[in-house]
């Protein structure tokens, strides 16, 4: 297994934050709303809080499949929000999709407790995941249905070459490079785990969903 590399963890550049929020994301993002209908079958009613939401491509995905509820999302880096205007523009659940700066472990959600906590690619930024954690514990109400999906390292550089291959060829320059150094500052479903049990939340599932992601999802604690 090759070492983690930590990168940056604000996407702070606003050409790097262009090309996030230009890309092609459909099949990973609606796919993270589908396995959370899958995990958590049901309506979603009420605020819910999209930590590291980025230009909010996930947050309004989640609020078109759920029309009764609103998503507060939140995100350290400006440039990633302002680059979200173009996707809010006209979308039918922008409406019940607020977007604010916050930088993870200060920042809170701003109606907590809520009921669903939804990220998605945040964990991997973190130098300390323990932050996130943290902030799901502090920002849900008990018995709150979590679910996460995150990128997973990978073996070796090989893998992570053919990955970036296969899945960002075409991508500008600045996503692929993006992707890779992603892939090396992910976690393992074990260290997940790991960090799951420390942050009293062991009874959260980790589930490997395809070559390159997981999702970690369970409800919080009804007593805390
Ligand atoms: C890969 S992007 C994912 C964005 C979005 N969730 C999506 O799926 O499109 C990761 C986001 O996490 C944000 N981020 C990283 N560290 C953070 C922190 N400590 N607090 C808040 N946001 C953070 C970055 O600025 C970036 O927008």
């Amino acid at each position: 297994m090759i070492p983690r590399r930590p990168e940056p963890e604000l996407m702070l550049a606003p050409e790097q934050a262009r090309a996030y929020a230009e890309a092609d994301f459909a099949a990973p993002h609606e796919g993270f709303v589908d396995a959370f209908a899958e995990v958590f079958p049901g309506s979603v009613a009420g605020p819910v809080l999209d930590l590291g939401c980025g230009p909010g491509d996930v947050s309004l995905r989640f609020a078109a499949r759920y029309p009764a509820c609103e998503v507060d999302g939140l995100d350290g880096a400006p440039a990633m929000l302002a680059a979200g205007d173009t996707l809010m523009q006209g979308h039918p659940a922008a409406d019940r999709v607020h977007l604010a700066e916050g930088c993870l472990p200060e920042a809170r959600g701003p109606r907590a407790p809520y009921a669903t906590l939804i990220s998605n690619s945040l964990l991997h930024h973190l130098h300390d995941p323990s932050a996130l954690w943290q902030a799901i514990r502090r920002d849900g109400a008990p018995g709150a249905a979590v679910f996460l999906m995150d990128l997973r390292r990978p073996d070796s550089t090989d893998t992570v070459q053919a990955l970036v291959a296969q899945y960002a060829a075409n991508d500008p320059e600045v996503l692929r490079h993006d992707f890779e150094n992603s892939l090396h500052a992910a976690f393992t479903p074990g260290e997940v785990r790991e960090q799951l049990a420390a942050a009293g939340l062991g009874g959260f599932e980790v589930r490997t969903t395809s070559d390159r992601h997981m999702i970690i999802y369970g409800r919080l604690p009804e007593a805390r």
